[in-house]
């Protein structure tokens, strides 16, 4: 008797626990933080209903208490006597014009004052504020992972939604298979997406960081694993991201290169930085979801998660894991292992429905070929952005001594030497400024230095190859450029 109790009292408590713990404010998927205004505007209308109904509570249960207390049947109303009340019912209010319209009444007014501001809030977070510049994403849901996709920008990336901070991100939402439900708890209420159907809502973020997502609508054995994340980065890093994307990736080719055609192909696509790959990138997805579809038995393809610069990614499988070499193995080696259900075992030829069928040092070969996928300068600019507080409190005499810091910091060092005749990855800088004078007809030596910072594959060097240098100077600003141009006129 008394253990069941105890048992009772201590599932009764943990319950009370595990609600009170996913309200905490500090848990990353808690709605009580919120990141932006969207969230803020769904959270006062959550706190305004809370106060209503809490009001509500106290007043009924109060009246209830009270008329318990004070006017409930007494055994033995005059102590001391025999005297009973006799066992007649209390008087009754039935058909009492006025408590009736008074109770009707009040429960209206309530609901009016609920309404009008549920009903603006519906609107305000449908549609972006007008005369708002909002970035354009087209969220797709798939069994069991996220498509992201930038129509404007023509990137299309999985389970990793960069937004920049204080802009509006409008979201188109589609599904191809199955309902699911775009959730992101600090910035946004969820949304579901619906296959045949697109929905839409926005959401903006104040803050740089990490917004843990998640699909909140059951789609499967692997719908707890289906999580995502947001990460909001200001306007300038943001920038960078966005042409790193357009940037092909340092290396080339390596042993991994070959296997990962072989084996992973035909549903990953990984070269996704180059003009018309969006539109290649929809249309391949679409023939792969509609071949499984027509013949789950057979097709050896799905759709699958784009790895376009999988090396500067966060996370693996979905949210499952950290990008680490160790789990990217480990994933490749047995993805079910990692997260059950995923399609990746079950279609790919490689693994017939087993483990990989790949030797050690293969497996570690397309892991290190996929993490090798960053695309070209992105070590630099992360670093220099990391101490772009660091930069902005530097102080430089000339734009000389400014350019020359640029000129490390930017990561030109890595390929450009300052010696005469000395090559790293591309041409020298030794005497730039004299030879150019002649390269591009209508532009100055400097006009010529600044477009090759800024534009490398308007005019190539000859000897040299197209779209090596990075095309991700343009974030620099006019002030910087001019110094990177002004030191680089003093390399002779
Ligand atoms: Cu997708 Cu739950």
């Amino acid at each position: 008797m008394i253990t069941k109790r105890l048992l009772k009292y201590f599932s009764l408590s943990s319950l009370l626990f595990l609600f009170i713990s996913s309200c905490s404010p500090h848990h990353p998927q808690s709605t009580f933080t919120n990141a932006g205004p969207v969230a803020q505007a769904q959270s006062e209308l959550f706190y305004l209903m809370f106060w209503i109904a809490g009001i509500i509570f106290v007043v009924v249960q109060g009246a209830l208490i009270f008329a318990l207390l004070n006017f409930r049947r007494k055994e033995n109303p005059i102590p001391g006597s025999d005297f009973k009340l006799p066992d007649i019912p209390p008087k009754q209010v039935h058909g009492n014009t006025k408590l009736e319209i008074l109770w009707s009444i009040i429960p209206l007014l309530i609901l009016v004052a609920i309404m009008i501001p549920t009903v603006q809030v519906i609107y305000e977070t449908y549609e972006p504020p007008e005369n708002s510049d909002p970035l354009e994403i087209v969220a797709v849901g798939h069994q069991w992972w996220w498509e992201f996709r930038y129509p404007d920008e023509g990137i299309v990336t999985a389970n990793e939604l960069r937004v920049p901070t204080n802009r509006p991100v409008k979201v188109t939402l589609e599904s191809q298979d199955v309902i699911h439900s775009f959730w992101v708890p600090q910035v946004a209420g969820k949304q579901d997406t619906v296959p045949g159907n697109t929905n839409q809502m926005w959401f903006q973020v104040d803050k740089p960081g990490n917004y843990s997502g998640q699909c909140a609508e059951f789609c499967g054995i692997a719908h707890a694993r289906m999580r995502f994340r947001v990460i909001a980065e200001e306007e300038a890093d943001f920038n960078v991201w966005l042409n790193a994307m357009k940037t092909p990736p340092k290396t080339a080719t390596s042993d991994g290169y070959g296997l990962f055609l072989a084996h992973c192909s035909m549903c990953h696509s990984i070269d996704s930085y180059s003009d018309g790959s969006y539109e290649k990138e929809i249309t391949v997805q679409d023939a792969r979801w509609a071949d499984w579809y027509d013949n789950q038995e057979e097709s050896a393809r799905v759709s699958a998660p784009n790895l376009t610069h999988l090396g500067i990614r966060t996370m693996l499988a979905a949210g499952e894991k950290d990008m680490t070499r160790e789990n990217l193995i480990a994933w490749i080696k047995n993805p079910s292992d990692i997260k059950q259900g995923t399609r990746m075992q079950s279609v790919a030829n490689v693994y017939k429905g087993g483990a990989a069928n790949l030797k050690e040092h293969e497996v570690e070969a397309i892991a290190d070929y996929l993490l090798s996928q960053i695309p070209d300068g992105w070590g630099s600019i992360a670093a220099s952005t990391e101490s772009l507080e660091e930069a902005e409190a530097m102080v430089w005499n000339t734009p000389e001594e400014h350019g020359e810091y640029l000129f490390g910091n930017q990561g030109c060092s890595g390929c450009h030497s300052l010696n005469e005749d000395e090559v790293i990855v591309g041409p020298s800088m030794y005497g730039l400024i004299d030879r150019s004078a002649s390269n591009t007809e209508g532009l100055s030596a400097e006009e010529y230095v600044y477009q090759s910072i800024t534009y490398p594959n308007e005019y190539i060097v000859d000897g040299y190859a197209a779209n090596v240098m990075p095309q991700i100077f343009v974030n620099l600003s006019e002030e910087e450029l001019n110094a990177l141009v002004s030191y680089l006129k003093t390399i002779k």
